[in-house]
């Protein structure tokens, strides 16, 4: 089963994906951590990436179509996975279409979790994870079960994301209008976006997601 979650920053992309990753053994697939994993290479092309990602703008989609096409070929893929941020721009969208093709592979569906732009900026502001195996946390929403220790692993270090400071916050919440709305009407003439209230409890939204795939099939 190959799905993608679409989403403004902060929308809950990551934490269903993480969700949907256990309940159905397929693979997360997240550009997101993938280029925040490339940007800790400290070279030349890590602290390009650094300074886009800090300010909340794309990477450049030929080098994140390369990435993804890379990543897609790994054997934990091979039954299925959840694209988490991908893609991003129409270009994106149409260059994963050539690769599915190419690979005779299909998509059970693309789930749009719509939310508010103020709970959004409020999200993201709360947002952090944890260090050692980053299981994602909220200040308010989805706290650890022992405060201070990870529900996962058990470490008791956290992180904050760069890009969640309020100026990038801002910018991310444009690009996303400006660049990545964009691609909804291009799933929707394709007969395969379904759009889920983001504003709901997570476990909320996870069931409603779980219903869609259902009916699919
Ligand atoms: P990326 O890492 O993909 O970030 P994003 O899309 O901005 O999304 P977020 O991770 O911020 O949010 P999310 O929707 O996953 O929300 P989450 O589940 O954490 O991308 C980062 C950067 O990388 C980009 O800006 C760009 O520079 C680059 N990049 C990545 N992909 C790219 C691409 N394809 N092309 C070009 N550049 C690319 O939830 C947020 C918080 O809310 C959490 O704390 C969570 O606990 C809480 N929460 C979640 N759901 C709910 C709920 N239902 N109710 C209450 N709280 C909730």
């Amino acid at each position: 089963m190959n799905i993608i979650l679409l989403g403004a920053p902060g929308a809950g992309k990551g934490t269903q994906a993480q969700r949907l990753e256990q309940a159905h053994g397929i693979v997360q697939i997240s550009t997101g951590d993938m280029l925040r994993a490339r940007k800790k290479a400290n070279d030349a092309l890590g602290r390009e990436l650094s300074s886009i990602m800090a300010a909340g703008n794309l990477v450049p989609d030929d080098l994140i179509i390369r990435m993804l096409g890379e990543r897609i070929e790994q054997p934990d893929a091979a039954n299925g996975f959840i694209l988490d941020g991908f893609p991003r721009t129409v270009p994106q969208a149409e260059a994963l279409q050539r690769m599915l093709d190419s690979k005779n592979l299909k998509l059970a569906g693309v789930i749009e979790l719509k939310v508010d732009e103020d709970a959004l900026v409020q999200r993201i502001a709360g947002r952090y994870s944890c260090a050692k195996c980053d299981a994602g946390y909220h200040d308010e929403y989805q706290k650890p079960a022992e405060a201070g220790v990870c529900d996962k692993c058990g470490s008791t270090e956290f992180k904050r994301r760069e890009d969640d400071k309020p100026e990038a916050v801002r910018n991310r919440l444009k690009v996303y209008r400006d660049q990545t709305a964009p691609i909804l009407p291009y799933y929707r003439a394709k007969g395969l976006l379904e759009t889920i209230d983001g504003m709901a409890p997570i476990d909320e939204v996870t069931q409603k997601i779980e219903a869609l795939l259902k009916k699919a099939g």
